[in-house]
Formats: C-alpha cells, structure tokens, sequence
C-alpha cells in the first residue's frame, strides 16, 4: 500500500517516465509470455523455441521457421489493455519520454504511443529479402508456406532473431530515452535476454520501478518493487 502510493506521488511529480518493459506487459492482451508456467518456452515442440527462431535456423529450414512464427508469433488479432492505455495517456500528457519495448507485437503504438522503440523488430514490418518491398503481416499470416514477394524474394519479418544484431539506431534511441529519464518502469520482463536487459543500467537516477509477477536478477537494483500483476498496478496509476 505504502509503495503504491509512494508510485503514485513518483508518477504524479515525474515529467520524464520512461517505461522498459517485455513480454508480461501483453499477457493481459492475451497474448502468452515466453517463460512464466505458460510460456512459449514451456511448450514441447520438435525443437527448442529459441532454435527455431534463430537465424541458421532459418535459412536451414525457412517452411519450418514460417509455420511455427505463424502459429506462436504473430498475435494480429489482440487489443492493448489497461497498461498500454497509460502509458498512452502519458503520452498524452508529454510526461512520457518514451517506451523501450522487447515486444514485437505492436500493441503500444495500437494504444495510441508514438515514441516506441522497438528492440526486437516488429512483426507489422515485413520486407522482401531480394527487392525490399514492404509487406502486411496479414501478407505472411495468410502465406500458406514460406511467404514469396511477387518478384520470388522471400518476405522476411523484421524480427531480431537469435544471431542477429539490434538495429543500432533503436539501440542509441532507447539509451538516450533511458539515460534521461527521471523514473524509469522496468515492467513485465524476465530481464534475462542480452543486451536488452543490459539497457537498463545505463539510468542513472534514484526512481527505478520493477513491476513483474516473478523475481528478477535485477530486483536488489530498483528502488521499488512490486511482485504483482501489471494490471493490478496500471489501474491505480
Ligand atoms: P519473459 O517471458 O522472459 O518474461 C516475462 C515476465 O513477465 C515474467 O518474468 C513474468 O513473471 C512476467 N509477467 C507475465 N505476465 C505478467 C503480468 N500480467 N504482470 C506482471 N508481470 C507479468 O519475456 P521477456 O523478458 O520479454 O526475444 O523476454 C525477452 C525476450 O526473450 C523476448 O523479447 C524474446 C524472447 O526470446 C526474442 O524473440 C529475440
């Protein structure tokens, strides 16, 4: 109760919010995190999750690669929930100087924000590998197989998978949002993938925020911490 409240007066005296935040911030949209009990990665499938959406992976076997991203990793038919629509308003309100998301899922520009920056790609851009022509992701849902541009490239998602690079700009962009923040939401995330996790040392002030059902390495780093569900938060705020 006091640590809600001692949120509430952060939230109401900040005019620089910077939300970090992964997976867990779009369970309550509906859409399943990676490692909680029902997470992706406790599913059995012929291979391990974090192979298959690996590079070698697919250009070893792109068919394979298409259907499982089709089927576990393209949520297109989800709305932003209470927590998305804050951070929305605060927006609203140029209290809010950005959101670091490890999502791919859209959902926060949905809800209305425009400063997102997108550490792992989006699944709502997706390019020709030969011509690099723009298409929708609906474009590759509804591919039955590997999805093929008009001019025979293959249509890859703008996805970071396992292998590759972040996309630099995104990278200085977060940074810069976070080492300027006065609070900074570190939010529904294992903080257990690298370097996004690593993003988060680069705040440099005393109103760290961590929001996540279970623990984190970084818990002992925030100056608060609630190990409750987001909405249950969100709703205060
Ligand atoms: P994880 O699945 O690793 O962690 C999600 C965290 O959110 C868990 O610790 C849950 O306890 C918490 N959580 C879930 N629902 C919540 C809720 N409603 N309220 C509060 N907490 C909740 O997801 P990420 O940390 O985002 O990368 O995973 C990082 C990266 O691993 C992903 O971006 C993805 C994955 O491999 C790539 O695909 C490159």
């Amino acid at each position: 109760m006091q640590n809600l409240k001692t949120l509430q007066q952060w939230v109401k005296e900040s005019k620089r919010i910077v939300f970090f935040g992964g997976a867990g911030v779009s369970t309550e949209s509906g859409i399943p995190d990676f490692r909680s009990v029902d997470g992706l990665y406790r599913q059995k499938f012929e291979y391990p999750p974090e192979q298959i959406i690996s590079h070698s992976f697919y250009l070893r076997d792109p068919s394979y690669f298409f259907r499982f991203y089709r089927e576990k990793m393209l949520p297109l038919d989800f709305d932003p929930n209470i927590t998305h629509t804050v951070l929305a308003r605060w927006e609203q309100e140029g209290k809010l100087l950005g959101i670091v998301t490890q999502n791919i899922d859209g959902l926060h520009q949905k809800a209305g924000n425009t400063r997102v920056y997108e550490l792992h790609g989006s699944v709502l851009r997706n390019y020709c590998v030969k011509c690099g022509k723009f298409h929708t992701a609906q474009f590759v849902k509804n591919h039955p197989d590997v999805p093929r541009c008009d001019c025979g490239g293959i249509v890859k998602p703008d996805v970071v998978l396992y292998e590759e690079p972040l996309n630099a700009q995104v990278m200085d962009d977060a940074i810069t949002a976070i080492a300027n923040a006065d609070l900074l939401i570190v939010a529904g995330t294992s903080l257990t993938v690298y370097p996004a996790a690593g993003l988060i040392r680069y705040y440099n002030g005393n109103r760290m925020v961590l929001i996540n059902r279970d623990e984190t390495p970084y818990d002992s780093h925030a100056n608060l911490v609630f190990h409750q569900s987001l909405g249950e938060i969100f709703k205060e705020l």
